[in-house]
């Protein structure tokens, strides 16, 4: 197969097999700005299941960024209490106070205005901005960094690499359509991470069950588990 087809490939596995998490819309409803930004900074170092409990805790004591906003810093660090790195929390607080306060409500639709909150970096902007509002860009986390580096068989070790694969990331994202920039971002990006989680695993990777194990240059050479490649400590 050719490589031209890996982004199409990859999102028609996305719509069979699209794991249901509670912050992801139905395939083809809204996603909420608000329920991706949340999410999104609960899963920075927490495991999705851990998450699940404290995402649902939180949207039904605060349903929007301004509810958020106008609660005490007390009370959402209580119901934080057990997801651990609290700066989060401090953070998710007082990126809702400046929401409120200097965007009107309304979360910036793009990547650098995302970065300017508190609590927002490079990988939580992307994440937003493809997630939300199908901007074209590749967040990079842990689990995308395994898929890439294995896919292109990336020799140059981490945390090197991470230019070379957030370039080759972006590779599979697919092309912009003629005069809109939109380009189902986000599910190209939740399609990577899903995979990383489920099937292009840390140890005995499912590669039969890979959406883009044709072309897998890892894969090809049976030393998929030696990727990414990590400089000796
Ligand atoms: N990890 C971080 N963000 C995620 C998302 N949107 N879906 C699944 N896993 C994730």
């Amino acid at each position: 197969e050719d490589a031209a087809d890996r982004p199409a490939r990859l999102l028609a596995w996305y719509d069979r097999h699209r794991r249901a998490l509670p912050w992801r819309a139905a395939a083809g409803e809204h996603v909420d700005p608000y329920r991706v930004w949340l999410s999104e900074v609960m899963l920075q170092q927490t495991t999705v299941r851990a998450v699940g409990p404290y995402f649902e805790k939180f949207v039904s004591r605060w349903p929007d960024v301004t509810a958020l906003g106008r609660a005490s810093l007390d009370d959402v660090l209580r119901m934080w209490a057990g997801l651990g790195y609290y700066s989060r929390a401090r953070n998710l607080h007082a990126c809702a106070v400046a929401v409120m306060g200097d965007h009107s409500g309304v979360f910036p639709d793009t990547e650098d205005g995302l970065r300017a909150l508190p609590g927002i970096g490079p990988y939580t902007a992307a994440a937003i901005a493809a997630i939300a509002f199908d901007r074209r860009t590749m967040p990079v986390d842990g689990n995308i960094e395994r898929v890439v580096s294995r896919l292109y068989a990336i020799e140059e070790a981490l945390p090197q690499a991470k230019p070379l694969i957030k370039e080759m990331a972006a590779t599979l994202l697919g092309p912009s359509r003629a005069g809109d920039e939109n380009s189902r971002a986000g599910d190209s990006a939740q399609a990577l991470m899903d995979l990383g989680a489920t099937i292009c695993t840390p140890k005995k990777p499912a590669c039969a069950l890979c959406p883009l194990n044709d072309d897998c240059a890892a894969r090809t050479r049976g030393d998929q588990e030696t990727f990414p490649r990590k400089a000796p400590k």
